[in-house]
Formats: structure tokens, C-alpha cells, sequence
């Protein structure tokens, strides 16, 4: 018979998860002792038969729970182990990763780009070698013009098919013929990159920077088109509402040309000494392209009505932040960089 004392002390003796395992296996499983018991009840006569089977199905019941209690017992216990090996020493020093972030002439061009992308504008990027042809000719600045000398263009070793040395773009304005034929007209289009230029370094100089350059080339163009446009493009990167005031000004690819003046973003009409006093302080060159730039780009003047705008995005950060000087930007120093994070 089955001694169910011995059974429940070798059960209470089982110090592992596995030991109560074998138990079971040995015991409660199904070809365990109980089972094979039950089995035998068959041999039994018919009067003992239901008296052991009550003793089994007891002994059964009294083992089954007893398991169930040491394995609830065990389990918890190999929990509580893990959680206590688990511990997370949060003031030990953890791996650091560098976070990057916008540079203050990536973020200005984007703010820009982005503007300009919501009211429908496509952003190009061009090429920063380009030809002589792209850089000069087609917009309108003969070869004889003094800003293709070698002392403001840098040139590149490389010749082009037609056996002139390729350049480094002097400014974004070299993208606009190719914007032309890629796209034809009508025609919204803001065009940003590096320049290259071989100058005398100092605070406000430098022979990297990044300009903007922007087109709309649509019927019924106006004035007042450029000027909303301005103002909205000004107010949204200096973050207040700018005025704009428009002079007279000579560029070979705009005639007429305008040079435009922005209220002084440092003291907002206080008089300081980035505006000379004045309140104004002049920001970019701007207005209507030069028939001959549409013609090379394939357009007919007598069609259409436009206007252009070129911005030194440098120049605009300079004074936005106040840096007094742009060479900072390209000299690799991480304080300035970080500085403005
Ligand atoms: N390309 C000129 C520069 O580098 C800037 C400029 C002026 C661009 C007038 C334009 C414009 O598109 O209309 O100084």
C-alpha cells in the first residue's frame, strides 16, 4: 500500500526545482506509482475496491496539493533570486552618445527651404564645380566681367567640352539656367549651396559660404508679389515682423536691380551700431531677371514676368546671432559650434 507520510516527507526533503520534478515523475505522473496503484485496484476484490480507492484517491489529493505548494514555493523563490540579481545601478556612468544637431547655417537654409516649400517652391542644389558658361555666361555676366578674373574665381584643373576650365560656383545664381531648362516655366524655385570665392580673408570675408537664391517665373509677376514674398521670407527667419525698403542696385542677371533693406533685426528701429543708426540694415539683391538669362534658359520674356533674389545665408545668420565673424563658421572650432546647439 501506499505509505503517503514517507511520500509527503521525501517531498517535503526536495531542496531543487528538479528534485520535485523527479518526484512527480516517480509519483503523481502518469505512469507514477498513484497511477499504476489505481491501476491495481482492478486485482482487488470487489468490497476492498471502493474503500481503496478512497484511501488513493485521498493520498492522491493530499500529494498533488503538496507539489503544487513546493513548486508555487520554488517558483517564487527563483523569482525573488532573479530580481535580486537584477538590480540596475543607475548611478553608474553610462555609454554617452553624441547627439547631432543643425548647425546654425544648415538650420537657417532649412527654415528657409521649408518657407519657400510651403508656398510651393522646388529646392534645388546644383553642383558646386559648374562650368564658366553656368557661372557667368548664362547669367548674363560676360566673360570679360571683372568677377571672372582669377583674383575672385577659384578654377578647377578639369576642362569642359568646350575646353574651358571648370570653376567653383562664385554664387548659387549659376544653378538658375539649369533650373530653367530642366523645368521650363512657370517656374518657383529656390536654389542653396556652398560658393567659393578666392578672397582676402577677414571677419566678413571668407572663401566658403552659403548663399540662396530664389526665382518665380509665372504671368502677372508683380512688384507686390516680391515684396509679400520678402517680408513673409525675412519676418519668418528673424522671427519678428520685418519691413523692407528697396533700392536701386546694378546685378548683370536682374535689370532692374534692387538691393533690399531690412528693419535691424539687433535693435528693431533703436538705432545701434550694426545699422549705423539708421534702423536699416541691407540684407540681399533681388528683382526682375534679365531677359537675357530667361532667353539662354530657353524662355521668352515677352511671356512671362518673374523676379529673383540671392541671400548670403552667412551674413543673414551673422547678424541674427550677433557673430562678428563669419570665419568662424568654417573653422572647424567645436565651442562655437556646440555653442549654438
Ligand atoms: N548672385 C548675387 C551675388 O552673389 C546675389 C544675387 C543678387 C542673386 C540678385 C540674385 C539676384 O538672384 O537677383 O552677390
Amino acid at each position: 500500500m501506499i505509505d503517503v507520510q514517507a511520500l509527503l516527507k521525501q517531498l517535503d526533503e526536495c531542496t531543487t526545482l528538479d528534485e520535485c520534478e523527479s518526484f512527480h515523475k516517480e509519483n503523481l505522473a502518469k505512469k507514477g506509482l498513484l497511477a499504476q496503484a489505481f491501476a491495481n485496484l482492478k486485482n482487488a476484490s470487489p468490497e476492498e475496491k471502493k474503500t481503496l480507492w478512497q484511501m488513493l484517491s485521498h493520498a492522491k489529493k493530499s500529494l498533488q496539493e503538496a507539489y503544487d505548494a513546493k513548486i508555487h514555493y520554488f517558483t517564487v523563490q527563483e523569482i525573488n533570486k532573479e530580481l535580486a540579481n537584477d538590480v540596475v545601478d543607475i548611478t553608474v556612468d553610462g555609454e554617452t552618445h553624441q547627439v547631432g544637431y543643425y548647425g546654425l547655417l544648415a538650420k537657417t537654409r532649412r527654415q528657409i527651404e521649408s518657407l519657400c516649400q510651403q508656398m510651393w517652391f522646388v529646392v534645388e542644389y546644383g553642383h558646386d564645380v559648374v562650368s564658366k558658361y553656368e557661372n557667368f555666361e548664362a547669367v548674363n555676366i560676360p566673360l570679360t566681367h571683372p568677377a571672372t578674373e582669377m583674383h575672385d574665381t577659384i578654377y578647377m584643373n578639369d576642362v569642359d567640352e568646350r575646353g574651358e576650365n571648370f570653376v567653383l560656383r562664385t554664387h548659387t545664381t549659376a544653378i538658375q539656367n539649369g533650373m530653367f531648362k530642366k523645368y521650363g516655366v512657370p517656374l518657383k524655385a529656390v536654389m542653396a549651396g556652398k560658393v567659393y570665392r578666392y578672397e582676402d580673408l577677414d571677419a566678413s570675408h571668407d572663401t566658403v559660404f552659403y548663399q540662396l537664391d530664389g526665382i518665380v517665373v509665372d504671368k502677372w509677376i508683380s512688384i507686390a508679389h516680391f515684396k509679400d514674398f520678402m517680408t513673409k521670407l525675412l519676418s519668418w527667419i528673424f522671427e519678428f515682423d520685418v519691413k523692407i525698403r528697396m533700392r536701386p542696385a546694378y546685378f548683370p542677371f536682374v535689370e532692374p536691380g534692387f538691393e533690399i533693406d531690412a528693419t535691424c533685426p539687433i535693435c528693431q528701429w533703436k538705432w545701434c551700431n550694426l545699422c549705423k543708426k539708421t534702423g536699416w540694415i541691407e540684407i540681399l539683391g533681388a528683382w526682375m531677371i534679365h531677359p537675357n538669362v530667361l532667353r539662354e534658359g530657353g524662355i521668352d520674356p515677352n511671356e512671362y514676368s518673374w523676379f529673383a533674389f540671392g541671400i548670403g545665408i552667412n551674413r543673414v545668420v551673422a547678424i541674427k546671432y550677433g557673430i562678428k565673424d563669419i570665419r568662424y563658421f568654417t573653422n572647424g572650432d567645436l565651442r562655437f559650434v556646440r555653442s549654438f546647439a
